[in-house]
């Protein structure tokens, strides 16, 4: 039997050992690493964003092109996501409902954009239902898993399904930024589901203001 200290010290290491894994994955999942300051890679092109065609919550097709001369508040996610997902698509809400209180002409200029990662579940009908919790012009794009996949990646955008034995349901480990692109297209900034709708608020203003 191995002692009572033998096994703390071992789950203590276990947990360090994650802890480290964790803050790597995230750390080279960072979207921001490897990329200069003007938001550029070395071929010129930008590092993050790209052009898509998929399907919004009302069964239209979308393009990247449809939103030009509009700021775009991206988050990639999925409907059925307990905890992160709500969080960031509520806290995007409230700094939009923020900016229409404090600067309504800003607001104007930003549509809040939710792809999903999880096609398969997220069908048209069930993203028009999971829309309406949020902001009013949210719009919510789903599309051919290969369709997505392709989104995705423009984005650098990290999704892996996560079946878990006997459980009916599965889950999609995901990366949770919150990018800002510009009315060009163009990445401009991002923040996370732990941005407090202040800091949302404000990243799109001082983003508006800088450009
Ligand atoms: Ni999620």
């Amino acid at each position: 039997m191995p002692s009572l200290k033998t096994y703390l010290f071992a789950l203590l290491v276990a947990v360090v050992a994650l802890g480290y894994a964790a803050w790597r994955f995230y750390d080279v999942n960072d979207p921001g690493t490897g990329q200069s300051a003007s938001g550029q890679g070395a071929s010129g092109q930008a590092a993050i964003g790209g052009p898509f065609t998929l399907v919004d919550q009302h069964g239209q097709t979308r393009t990247r092109d449809d939103f030009a001369g509009q700021y775009r508040l991206i988050y990639f996610g999925y409907t059925y996501c307990p905890d992160v997902c709500p969080v960031a698509l509520w806290n995007m809400t409230q700094a939009l409902d923020e900016l229409e209180q404090s600067d309504p002409e800003v607001a104007a200029q930003v549509t809040p954009i939710f792809f999903t990662i999880d096609p398969e579940r997220d069908t048209v009908e069930h993203l028009a239902g999971y829309a309406e919790s949020f902001h009013p012009r949210l719009v919510a794009l789903t599309g051919t898993p290969e369709q997505v996949a392709e989104t995705a990646k423009a984005y650098r955008v990290f999704y892996r399904k996560v079946e878990d034995e006997g459980a009916s349901d599965y889950l999609m480990d995901h990366s949770s930024f919150i990018f800002l692109m510009g009315p060009d297209g163009r990445y401009l900034t991002h923040g996370t589901h732990q941005d407090a709708p202040d800091a949302l608020a404000a990243m799109i203003s001082q983003a508006v203001a800088g450009g």
